[in-house]
């Protein structure tokens, strides 16, 4: 029974990386929601392009978050984008929004010491607060759980100036991260040292990445090779790489983990097996009891004899491991 239960918790183990990344996401996805309703709380008879803090209405159980809301007219955030900017975003012309509103509400999040809560990211280290950038249509301030509305800039993409950029360990590479709404993140390079880019809404970042891989040892010459060696093959460009690198990794996994499932099984299967002789065993033990004769076929006659001695002498100075 118990090792029914040890096997339970493996095969739970080993499935749960899957419904814990999502369930990472959906917590992201429902602070989106917490978010949306305190913003829109500043929203009270609200100027058109003015921006409002709302941080202070958000309960105090959010201390070190910050949001801001936003309210304007499609057609202006078309052609006029956001001037100067918003907060930490440049909004340029051409942004459109999909399903197209007639007013919009651009929800500022500050996820200040909660970033890594929200947005977890193994062997990157955050520089700057994760800032996130959400439409909704705002055509109805008091409503809540709205979805978001999916924002294309068109022509220039919305930039991302942070402020305060923690300085980066030494020698760490510097990336700006961007989280989509499922949850999945991509990296692009900073530019100017504080500013990121994105075409769409989503979260976004500074990190840099904190586990090195140790280098490459160093290239023996060929022992004996009079011929020129030949010439070493181009630089790989560092995303093909390390996309490949994360398909090696996922194959990898999943050979790894279909493997260890056939293992799983025959364990099992071995278990039950031992079990059923076990029990077959118990009955010969309780049929012995009764001491059944078994019939034995000598030439022509038939008649009962025993099956095997019971105790088998064995010899005091044999030892039997
Ligand atoms: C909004 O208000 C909070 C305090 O309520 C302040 O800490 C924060 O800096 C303000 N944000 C902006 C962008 O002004
Ligand atoms: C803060 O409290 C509100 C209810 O007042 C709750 O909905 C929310 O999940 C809490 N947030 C955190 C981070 O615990
Ligand atoms: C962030 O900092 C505030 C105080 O400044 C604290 O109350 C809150 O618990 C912190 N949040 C996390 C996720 O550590
Ligand atoms: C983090 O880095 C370690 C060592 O380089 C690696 O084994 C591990 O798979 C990485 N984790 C993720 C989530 O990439
Ligand atoms: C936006 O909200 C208004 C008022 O609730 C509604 O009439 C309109 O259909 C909504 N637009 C979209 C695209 O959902
Ligand atoms: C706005 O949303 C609130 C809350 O969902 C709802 O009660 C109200 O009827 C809506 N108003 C309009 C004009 O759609
Ligand atoms: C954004 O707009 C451009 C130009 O209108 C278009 O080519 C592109 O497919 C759009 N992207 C999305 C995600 O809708
Ligand atoms: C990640 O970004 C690159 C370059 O911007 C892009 O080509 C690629 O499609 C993106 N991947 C995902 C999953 O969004
Ligand atoms: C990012 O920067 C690296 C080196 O600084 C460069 O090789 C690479 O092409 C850049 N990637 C993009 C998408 O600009």
């Amino acid at each position: 029974m118990r090792l029914h239960l040890l096997l339970l918790h493996l095969l739970l183990l080993l499935c749960s990386p899957f419904p814990r990344i999502r369930a990472q996401s959906s917590e992201a996805r429902s602070l989106d929601v917490i978010l949306q309703e305190y913003a829109f709380r500043a929203l009270v008879k609200p100027k058109t392009g003015t921006i409002y803090n709302a941080t202070s209405h958000l309960p105090s159980n959010f201390t070190g978050v910050k949001i801001a809301a936003l309210r304007l007219r499609s057609g202006s955030l078309r052609r006029r984008g956001v001037v100067p900017s918003y907060n930490e975003f440049e909004i340029p012309i051409g942004v459109i929004e999909k399903p197209y509103v007639k007013r919009l509400v651009l929800v500022y999040q500050n996820l200040g010491n909660w970033s890594n809560r929200y947005y977890p990211l193994p062997n990157y280290t955050y520089l700057a607060p994760v800032l996130g950038l959400l439409a909704y249509n705002g055509s109805n301030l008091s409503a809540t759980d709205l979805p978001t509305l999916n924002v294309n800039a068109s022509a220039e993409p919305i930039k991302v100036k942070f402020l305060d950029v923690r300085d980066p360990p030494l020698g760490a590479v510097v990336r700006c991260v961007w989280f989509d709404l499922q949850g999945s993140s991509n990296f692009s390079n900073v530019t100017g040292g504080n500013t990121c880019s994105t075409s769409t809404q989503g979260h976004l970042s500074i990190v840099a990445e904190t586990s090195v891989l140790p280098p490459p040892p160093p290239s023996l010459p060929p022992p004996v090779s009079p011929a020129p060696s030949p010439p070493s093959p181009p630089p790989v460009v560092p995303k093909e790489s390390k996309s490949s690198k994360k398909v090696g990794v996922i194959v990898g996994s999943v050979l790894g983990g279909i493997v260890f499932l056939v293992l799983l099984c025959l364990l099992v299967l071995w278990v039950l097996k031992y079990k059923q002789t076990k029990k077959i065993q118990q009955m010969e033990r309780a049929a012995d009891a009764g001491e059944a004769l078994h019939i034995a076929t000598v030439g022509d006659t038939k008649a009962p004899a025993a099956t095997v001695t019971r105790t088998q002498p064995t010899l005091e100075h044999e030892y039997v491991p």
